[in-house]
């Protein structure tokens, strides 16, 4: 039991939970050699998060090119009182799929109008213990009355750790783009499995556009996408013992229209033989070769819709910037 007090203290404030086996060591090196040995080379996206990466990837989000974020921003800002509203009654929990930094979430948290003492707790779910706890801090200082309850873990596995409770759901900046449809498809039943049905699920979503100004934000010109992505290399040195050298690689990212999807890739600038010590690896690519690291889906409101009903999910409303470059969907549980 709790003591009683006016004002609880930050650490009475936060509980967090880590859902993570402690294998992830070896979940890396086994994800690694199978895309460097695969015939078509690979490196999952998610490598690319290291300090240094989570660091360049905020830096993206202020690039003159990179709209999605600034756009993501604006429309959180005109709908965040619409979609706070969920809590005013009967307050719940308000949980975040890769919480990561906390622009976005104090543009809701800062439309909460409680009506007779409903409570709102917050609930970050992200892979990284060290930046959740950051985060989570800086949120309590801010809002005195919050409680957190933090999910250290991986959505694509633990999304059975979610709150059973009442809960508005919001998985933000384009992050379901990251995901091939299959992969895509599965995390969203996953989402819908864990919702009770006057739960609500807010996704963003980046659309279809000018392949111009698609090819412009992953190609901007002051190279920080570029450092982004070379920078899963310097990760893999740092962590496998690896030796690529970075100067080697170019960025080359593009639209490819039959999969909708912005395609990032690495490619070796002239014949290289590399070793990854860790995994007693030794690999060669030739000229022009490329490793494929990530992709980023664009969606069409048709192709959402029909994405939607397959996961078992119905949009309750749909909030769009006036170019349609992109949304921000309200689902709920179908049927
Ligand atoms: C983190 C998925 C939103 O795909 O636009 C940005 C990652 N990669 N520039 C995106 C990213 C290159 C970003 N998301």
């Amino acid at each position: 039991m709790r003591p009683q007090a006016c004002k609880k203290a930050q650490q009475d404030r936060l509980e967090i939970v880590n859902y993570l086996e402690l294998d992830h060591r070896e979940e890396m090196m086994r994800l690694v050699e199978q895309g460097l040995r695969a015939e078509n080379k690979w490196l999952h996206c998610k490598y690319l998060y290291d300090q240094r990466g989570s660091e360049l990837f905020d830096q993206i989000c202020r690039a003159p090119e990179y709209y999605p974020t600034r756009t993501e921003k604006a429309l959180l800002e005109r709908h965040a009182r619409e979609i706070m509203d969920f809590f005013a009654l009967n307050g719940g929990d308000l949980v975040e799929m890769g919480s990561g930094s906390n622009h976005k979430i104090r543009r809701l948290l800062d439309q909460f109008s409680p009506r007779a003492g409903a409570s709102l707790r917050y609930v970050p779910f992200d892979i990284s213990q060290s930046a959740l706890e950051e985060a989570a801090r800086e949120l309590l200082d801010i809002y005195p009355g919050l409680e957190v309850m933090g999910i250290v873990g991986d959505y694509t596995r633990h999304l059975d750790a979610l709150p059973p409770g009442r809960k508005l759901v919001v998985f933000l900046g384009s992050t379901l783009g990251n995901f091939g449809e299959a992969q895509g498809l599965k995390l969203l039943k996953g989402v819908a499995e864990a919702l009770n049905p006057r739960d609500r699920f807010v996704l963003g979503l980046d659309m279809v556009k000018p392949v111009e100004v698609l090819e412009a934000a992953y190609n901007d010109a002051q190279g920080v996408t570029a450092s982004f992505i070379k920078n899963i290399l310097a990760h893999l040195n740092r962590e496998l013992g690896a030796d690529f050298p970075l100067e080697h690689f170019e960025h080359h990212a593009f639209f490819n229209p039959a999969r909708e999807c912005m395609e990032m890739h690495l490619r070796a600038r002239r014949d290289l033989r590399c070793r990854v010590a860790d995994l007693e690896l030794e690999l060669s690519l030739d000229r022009g070769e490329t490793i494929h690291v990530e992709i980023a889906r664009k969606f069409t409101p048709q192709g959402a819709r029909e994405m939607f009903r397959q996961a078992g999910l119905r949009p309750t409303r749909w909030f769009s910037d006036q170019r349609g470059w992109f949304s921000l969907v309200e689902l709920a549980k179908a049927g």
